[in-house]
């Protein structure tokens, strides 16, 4: 079977989507990586993304007159790299209809929360000032609201008394890089059956 091909998009240190490459090399997540875009030219995880060979390309939406104009060269970039699924790996906007209805269902995001608590920025420090015992994360396909697709998978970790949002969002990373990899094999597998908003795997 060809495996499927995964456009990723940043806008930071890219340590998911450094999480996913490396699945790839070793064998652990069967897919291609087709293109990583970053919205931002100084992403740290694009030179992250050049060490293991994938193509990178920087698509400056500041540079657009329109969120839609903007979108149209995202999904023009995504498709000319023969892109199946879109990985969201700390890419700092809200999608728009572009691209959404250019890959319906086919979008994925993490989240460093338990979905649907604490959706948004800053997500552990909501977290801890909240107050809550356990917290971790959530990958999701991307519908139209943010932070709000039917969920995939999730992960748990405590919260500690002793936490700050620094240590508490290092306990949730290392969940968010073996929990994204596992959602995008299910997801390339076509193994996801979607009702509504529950997803069966
Ligand atoms: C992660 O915490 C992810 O859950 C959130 O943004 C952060 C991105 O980190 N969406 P990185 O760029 O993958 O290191």
């Amino acid at each position: 079977m060809v495996s499927k091909r995964l456009g990723i998009l940043i806008s930071g240190r890219g340590s998911n989507m450094e999480s996913i490459l490396k699945a790839i090399q070793n064998g652990q997540l069967i897919a291609e990586a087709g293109v990583v875009i970053s919205n931002r030219s100084d992403a740290l995880g694009l030179e992250k993304a050049r060490l293991f060979g994938v193509q990178t390309v920087v698509i400056d939406d500041r540079h657009f007159s329109s969120k839609d104009s903007y979108e149209t060269e995202l999904v023009r970039c995504l498709m000319e790299h023969q892109v199946d699924w879109v990985v969201l790996a700390g890419y700092m906007k809200l999608l728009g209809s572009t691209v959404l209805s250019a890959f319906d269902r086919k979008i994925l995001n993490i989240h460093p929360s338990l979905l649907p608590a604490f959706k948004g920025l800053n997500a552990q420090t909501q977290a801890l000032e909240y107050g809550v015992k356990w917290s971790g994360c959530t990958v999701h396909l991307v519908s139209e609201g943010m932070d709000d697709g039917p969920i995939i998978l999730q992960a748990v970790v405590p919260v500690l008394s002793t936490d700050t949002s620094e240590s508490l969002s290092e306990r949730i990373l290392e969940q968010e890089h073996i929990i994204y990899s596992q959602a995008i094999q299910l997801a390339v597998d076509g193994a996801l059956l979607v009702e509504g908003r529950i997803v069966h795997h």
